[in-house]
C-alpha cells in the first residue's frame, strides 16, 4: 500500500473531487507552528473567510474533506456521509474530545463529561447515562407537565391582559429557557431546583461572553481583558453555587438517588489534590454539574423555540400536529409515555426542525491515535470537525427541497428521510452520542403537546429571522409570537 504523505495544498486538491483511488492513503501532516503570532492571527482571519464563504458556495462548490485553521488550531472539516459513518464507528481509544474544548472552553466546560477523553470520560459516561434511561426518563414526566402547566397559566394571563383582544404577543425565549431549566434542575439535581435558578442565568451570561472568543489565539485566555476578566468572575461564582448545593445536598444526608448523588459518588474516586491529568474531586463535581446544566436546557429550550416558530410559519402543520395531540390527549388529558409514542406527526416535526436548526453546529474529535477514515491516515492530534448543517442540507442526501421545512420526509423515521441515514446527526454519532437525548425527545413532546392543545401561535410582524452562533445555534433577536386561545 503506498503511503502519499501530503500537506495542506496536497489535500485540498485531492478532496476537490480527486479523492485517492483504493489502496491508497494519504497521511496529513500538521502544519508547522513556528509562525509569528500576527501571521497566525492572519491566517486565522483569512480561512475564517475562506470557511464561511465556502459554506456560502453550496454543496456543488463544497470540499468533502478539507483542512483549516483557526490561529494554531487546525481541523480537519468531514462533510463525506461515509466518513462521517465511519467516525461513528471508531472506538473511545481511537478518537476523542480536542483538547481545546477543556482549554479554550474551560471555564464553561472544564473537566466535565463533554470535554474530556479517556479513562475519565468514560468514568462519567457510566455514571451519567444511565440516569437518562428510558425508565428514568419515564419517571421525570409529571414534573415536565407540571413545569409547563405554570408556563401555560403565564401565557394564558398574558391573553387576558393583552390589548389586541384574545391575542398575545410573546417572546417565547426567555419562558422557554427558563422552563428546560426548571426541568432539568428537578430531574437532576432534585430538591436544590430554586438554587439551580441562580446558577443558569450566571451560565447563560458566561456562555455569551465566551461566544464571542475565538478558539486558537494562543494566549489569549491568559490575557486580562474585559472580557477574560468577567468569565474569570464568573467561573469562581458558579464554581462557589455549585458547591453550596453540594454542600447542602451533603448536610440533609438525604436518600435522593438523582443525577447530583450518582456524580457526588463518582467523585469520591479522586482526592482533594489535582491528579496528574488535572482532575479532583470538587473539579469533578462543579465541571460535571455545570457541564449537565448547560448541556442539558439550552438545546432543548431552543430547540422547542426553533419548533414553535415553524410552526407557527407553517399552520398546516400546526394543524396536523394540534389534530394528533388532541386526538391522543382526549378530555384534555395530560400526555404520558404511551401517549407520546404515538404522536408520530409530532415526532416529525421535531426531527425537521433538528435537522434544519441544529442547536450544536459540529460533532468534533481528536485522533488520540493514528487512525484511517475511508482512505486517509490521520495522525495521532489531528482534530476532526463535521459542519452538522452541511450534512442535514446537503441535496443530494435529502433531495431538491433540502432547504425548506417539510416533516413529511420523516414519515417513515430516520432511517428513510434522507439517502443515508447516518446523515442525520444532531445528536451527534458514535459512542459519544448526546446522553440525554431521550430526555430531550420526550420533555419537546410534553411541552409542545401541552401548547399545541392550549395554544394557536403566528408569527408576530416584529419577528426576525436571523439564527446566530452563540456556541449554540439560536434565534439572534428571540422568537416573537401571537398566541391566541385554542
Ligand atoms: C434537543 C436537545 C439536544 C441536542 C440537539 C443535543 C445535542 C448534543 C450533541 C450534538 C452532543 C455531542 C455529541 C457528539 O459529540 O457526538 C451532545 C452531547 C451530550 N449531551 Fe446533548 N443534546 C440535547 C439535549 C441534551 C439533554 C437534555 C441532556 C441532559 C442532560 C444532554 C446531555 C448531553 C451529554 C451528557 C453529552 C455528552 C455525551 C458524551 O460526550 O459522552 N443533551 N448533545
Amino acid at each position: 500500500m503506498s503511503e502519499l504523505s501530503c500537506s495542506l495544498n496536497n489535500l485540498l486538491t485531492m478532496s476537490e473531487g480527486i479523492l485517492p483511488k483504493e489502496n491508497s492513503s494519504v497521511t496529513i501532516e500538521t502544519l508547522d507552528y513556528k509562525v509569528n503570532f500576527e501571521i497566525k492571527l492572519a491566517i486565522m482571519l483569512e480561512s475564517l473567510w475562506w470557511f464561511q464563504t465556502r459554506f456560502q458556495l453550496g454543496e456543488e462548490n463544497l470540499w468533502p474533506v478539507f483542512l483549516y485553521s483557526t490561529g494554531r488550531i487546525q481541523l480537519l472539516c468531514i462533510t463525506d456521509a461515509d466518513m462521517v459513518k465511519e467516525v461513528g464507528l471508531c472506538s473511545s481509544l481511537s478518537l476523542g474530545k480536542p483538547s481545546y474544548l477543556s482549554k479554550d472552553r474551560g471555564p464553561l466546560l472544564g473537566l466535565g463529561i463533554v470535554s474530556t477523553s479517556g479513562p475519565i470520560w468514560a468514568h462519567q459516561r457510566k455514571i451519567i447515562a444511565p440516569e437518562f434511561y428510558p425508565d428514568k426518563v419515564k419517571r421525570m414526566m409529571s414534573l415536565m407537565v407540571d413545569s409547563t402547566t405554570s408556563i401555560l397559566r403565564c401565557w394564558e394571563d398574558k391573553i387576558i391582559k393583552s390589548e389586541e383582544k384574545g391575542i398575545a404577543d410573546i417572546k417565547i425565549d426567555e419562558d422557554l429557557r427558563s422552563l428546560s431549566a426548571d426541568i432539568i434542575s428537578r430531574a437532576c439535581f432534585g430538591s436544590n431546583y430554586s438554587q439551580g435558578k441562580h446558577i443558569f442565568s450566571k451560565l447563560r451570561a458566561l456562555q455569551q461572553l465566551m461566544s464571542s472568543q475565538t478558539i486558537g489565539v494562543p494566549a489569549s485566555r491568559f490575557m486580562p481583558t474585559k472580557s477574560n476578566r468577567g468569565i474569570w468572575r464568573l467561573e469562581k461564582e458558579i464554581q462557589s453555587m455549585i458547591l453550596q448545593v453540594v454542600n447542602r445536598r451533603m448536610d440533609d444526608a438525604c436518600n435522593e438517588k438523582d443525577l447530583l448523588q450518582m456524580i457526588l459518588e463518582g467523585a469520591k474516586n479522586y482526592g482533594d489534590d489535582i491528579d496528574h491529568l488535572g482532575m479532583n474531586r470538587d473539579k469533578f463535581i462543579v465541571d460535571n454539574c455545570k457541564t449537565i446544566y448547560f448541556a442539558g436546557h439550552e438545546t432543548t429550550a431552543i430547540t422547542a423555540s426553533w419548533c414553535l416558530m415553524l410552526l407557527a410559519a407553517n399552520p398546516e402543520w400546526q394543524t396536523r400536529a394540534r389534530v394528533e395531540v388532541l386526538e391522543i390527549c382526549r378530555d384534555g388529558s395530560v400526555p404520558n409515555a404511551a401517549m407520546l409514542q404515538k404522536m408520530k406527526t409530532l415526532t416529525m416535526v421535531i426531527q425537521e426542525t433538528l435537522r434544519l436548526y441544529s442547536p450544536a453546529m459540529f460533532i468534533v474529535r481528536e485522533a488520540l491515535k493514528d487512525i484511517k477514515l475511508k482512505d486517509i491516515v490521520i495522525p495521532k492530534g489531528v482534530n476532526i470537525q463535521i459542519p452538522i448543517k452541511m450534512l442535514h442540507e446537503m441535496p443530494s442526501l435529502w433531495g431538491s427541497d433540502a432547504h425548506k421545512f417539510n416533516p413529511e420526509r420523516f414519515k417513515n423515521g430516520i432511517v428513510g428521510a434522507s439517502k443515508i441515514p447516518h446523515a442525520y446527526i444532531p445528536f451527534g454519532v458514535g459512542n459519544r452520542i448526546c446522553a440525554g437525548q431521550h430526555l430531550a425527545m420526550v420533555e419537546l413532546k410534553v411541552i409542545l403537546s401541552l401548547m399545541l392543545s392550549k395554544f394557536y401561535f403566528s408569527l408576530s410582524p416584529d419577528y426576525r429571522h436571523c439564527p446566530a452562533s452563540s456556541l449554540v445555534v439560536e434565534p439572534k433577536h428571540g422568537v416573537r409570537l401571537h398566541v391566541k386561545r385554542v
